[in-house]
């Protein structure tokens, strides 16, 4: 059973500018919460409990989020609002705890995975969630990441979410190489090798490492000594590959659909996916695009 998962939002969201320049880019809002929210709801479904924020000084506002704000309850429920108190309550489930850890040096994810150490420690396996990408479960019975558990419940294998990316996008990713053949989607193969963020002649395959990732405690002392890899930073997918070498690591193929929020064309991609099958303004937002698209 994996309970604890790991969201590193420590970035300062340059791709997000001017947005993320006074807010963190976590907390630009799709339709009517911001992204971070959905990303710890999709953990959660997938049965995690305690979420370990890996943050900065200037993202308190992510913390704050998902913390007890008593003078707000205490005003919605004087003025009878019970379903907004039940909103902002259901934020956080009673049985779900949010922690955070500082990354004091912008030195990469695999340092940024590496600053929960303490909370983690090397014995338990864990997830990593990375908030700029969502991942839409919508007409699934269980999301991409319940898959992912389960398959390292039943295999003890490491396991990585892939989906294709067009060819010309390849060097913005971890790419891999599978062993054999590419996994059928809600599958998972074994992996030959990873590269993260290759160049177009140089990458193994189009299938992307796509910011879900489930790992054994004992990826942090091979996290502790790897060196800076591409950007000079400490990557992941440089751990990662050290751990297939020696233990083997599973490509998950995905199900669900992705979209990209660390860029304007995601956010815009996304709001129209889940505003358009939202309960309340759904049906209104959809009415909205066609008469927009009819007066273009
Ligand atoms: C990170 C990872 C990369 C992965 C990507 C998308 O890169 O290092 O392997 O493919 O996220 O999830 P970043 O986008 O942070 O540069």
């Amino acid at each position: 059973m994996i309970r604890k998962a790991v969201l590193p939002v420590a970035g300062l969201g340059t791709r997000c500018l001017p947005a993320s320049k006074a807010i963190p880019k976590e907390m630009i809002t799709i339709v009517d919460r911001p992204v971070i929210q959905y990303v710890v709801e999709e953990a959660v479904a997938a049965g995690i409990r305690d979420i370990v924020l890996v943050t900065h000084s200037s993202k308190s506002a992510i913390e704050n989020h998902f913390d007890k704000h008593f003078e707000l309850e205490a005003t919605l429920e004087a003025k009878g609002k019970h379903d907004l108190l039940e909103a902002v309550r259901g934020i956080v489930p009673k049985d779900v705890n949010i922690i955070s850890v500082r990354q004091p040096e912008p030195l990469g994810l695999g340092h940024a995975v590496l600053c929960a150490r303490p909370v983690i420690g090397d014995d338990e396996p864990f997830a990593v969630l990375l908030p700029d990408v969502l991942v839409d479960d919508y007409g699934l019975a269980h999301n991409d990441l319940a898959g992912m558990i389960a398959a390292f419940d039943a295999t003890g294998l490491s396991q990585l979410m892939v989906e294709e990316v067009p060819w010309e996008r390849v060097h913005q990713y971890g790419i891999v190489a599978p062993e054999q053949a590419v996994p059928a989607a809600g599958e998972s193969a074994p992996l030959a090798g990873m590269v993260e963020k290759p160049a177009r002649e140089a990458a193994p395959s189009n299938l992307a490492v796509i910011g879900r990732y489930v790992l054994p405690g004992h990826i942090f002392p091979l996290l502790a000594e790897t060196p800076p890899g591409a950007g000079n930073e400490i990557q992941l997918t440089d751990a990662i590959d050290t751990l297939r070498a020696a233990d083997g690591v599973d490509a998950w193929r995905m199900r669900g659909q992705t979209f990209d929020c660390g860029n304007p064309l995601g956010y815009l991609e996304a709001t129209l996916a889940y505003g358009s099958r939202h309960p309340e303004i759904g049906a209104d937002f959809r009415e909205l695009i066609t008469r927009h698209a009819r007066s273009e």
